[in-house]
């Protein structure tokens, strides 16, 4: 695959999302209805953003979620919370931890695979007992399937009774990003994305974050900025990076073009936080080549977050396309897995 195999799948977005309710049809057994409040997501890396972009929209809806990027589990999670194992392969050990000790503790779960040994045990019962899976299409990059993993990930809470239907927030986040392909899908100079690109480019980028809305979206372009752009670069949240980063730039003042500053700002700031977004920028806006700044858009949570991903998605392939690299390959993850799996060292 090349750019040409990425920037389709990010255009997709929408269309995956808006497909995303066939996925339960099969799903086999019906998970019990529980109306579990708290909700433990197992997941790494592309699979668990679907977590952090989906927890402001459940926390509206009174349900907490935990993201758990570790191996085994929390001691808090017992038959009394719902554990979701997201992995897009099936296979991505740390969560298969989790995904065992989840059965074996007794815990309600739900499983989000493609295929691998997660859809396979949730089908045959080997770990203990079957448990529903929901599956996804394959042969996607995993972080290229997140409209599928989200819509899973929300139509399964609500098939476990933990929220209400997700019908009407999916279709406003739809509409929302629909109208974020047309803005940002073509590469013209005026488009907003591939102009913050060419000024990220061979720069380490800082993504500020203001809110809860806007935190997932922090995650997802740290990762998309690494995976598609094959570039660095870390994500911090305001208002706690206020007492501690903003402390950070002075040795490393002599080499501000070296970095650039893209601040994603939620719908769901507190006012306190507006304020703050600009008393930060007076004090360290100068240790940067460059700050942009990034609104989301839309109506509700769930559409707001996914705007700030969809415009971070496109601004990885632009910046992956003006770097002359290839955004599919992850040859590094890819190696590592193989290497602790008993395979081929990297
Ligand atoms: O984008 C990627 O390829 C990675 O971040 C993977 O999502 C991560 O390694 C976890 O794999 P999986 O999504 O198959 O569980």
């Amino acid at each position: 695959m090349s750019l040409d195999g990425m920037l389709p799948l990010v255009t997709a977005l929408p269309d995956h999302l808006a497909g995303s309710e066939r996925l339960l049809d099969g799903l086999s057994p019906r998970p019990a209805p529980a109306a579990p409040r708290r909700v433990l997501l197992c997941g790494m890396g592309g699979s668990a953003i679907a977590g952090d972009v989906a927890r402001p929209f459940l926390a509206r809806q009174g349900v907490d979620l935990t993201v758990w990027r570790e191996y085994d589990l929390p001691s808090w999670a017992d038959a009394s919370a719902l554990v979701v194992l997201c992995s897009y392969s099936g296979d991505t050990e740390e969560t298969l931890t989790g995904a065992r000790l989840a059965v074996a503790a007794g815990c309600p779960v739900l499983g989000i695979a493609s295929g691998g040994e997660l859809l396979a045990r949730g089908r045959d019962g080997g770990w203990g007992r079957p448990f529903p899976v929901i599956a996804l299409p394959a042969g996607l990059p995993p972080r290229a399937a997140l409209g599928h993993g989200l819509g899973a990930l929300l139509g399964g809470l609500h098939a476990c009774g933990a929220i209400g239907s997700p019908a009407a927030a999916s279709a406003a986040a739809v509409a929302v990003l629909r109208e974020g392909v047309a803005r940002l899908g073509p590469d013209v100079p005026e488009n907003p994305a591939v102009r913050i690109a060419r000024s990220l480019l061979g720069r380490f980028t800082v993504v500020y974050t203001t809110s809860p809305e806007a935190h997932g979206a922090g995650a997802r372009l740290k990762a998309q900025i690494n995976e598609n752009a094959k570039s660095p670069a870390y994500a911090v949240a305001l208002p706690e990076l206020d007492h501690n980063d903003i402390v950070g730039w002075e040795v490393l003042r002599p080499r501000r073009d070296a970095f650039a500053l893209v601040i994603l700002r939620g719908g769901d700031e507190h006012p306190r936080t507006a304020l703050r977004v600009a008393a930060t920028l007076d004090l360290v806006g100068g240790e940067f080549h460059a700050v942009h700044e990034i609104g989301a858009r839309g109506d509700g949570p769930l559409a707001r977050s996914l705007s700030l991903v969809q415009f971070g998605d496109y601004l990885s392939c632009y910046m992956a396309r003006a770097a002359g690299v290839d955004p599919v390959p992850v040859a590094r993850i890819d190696a590592l897995k193989a290497r602790l799996r008993g395979g081929t060292a990297p």
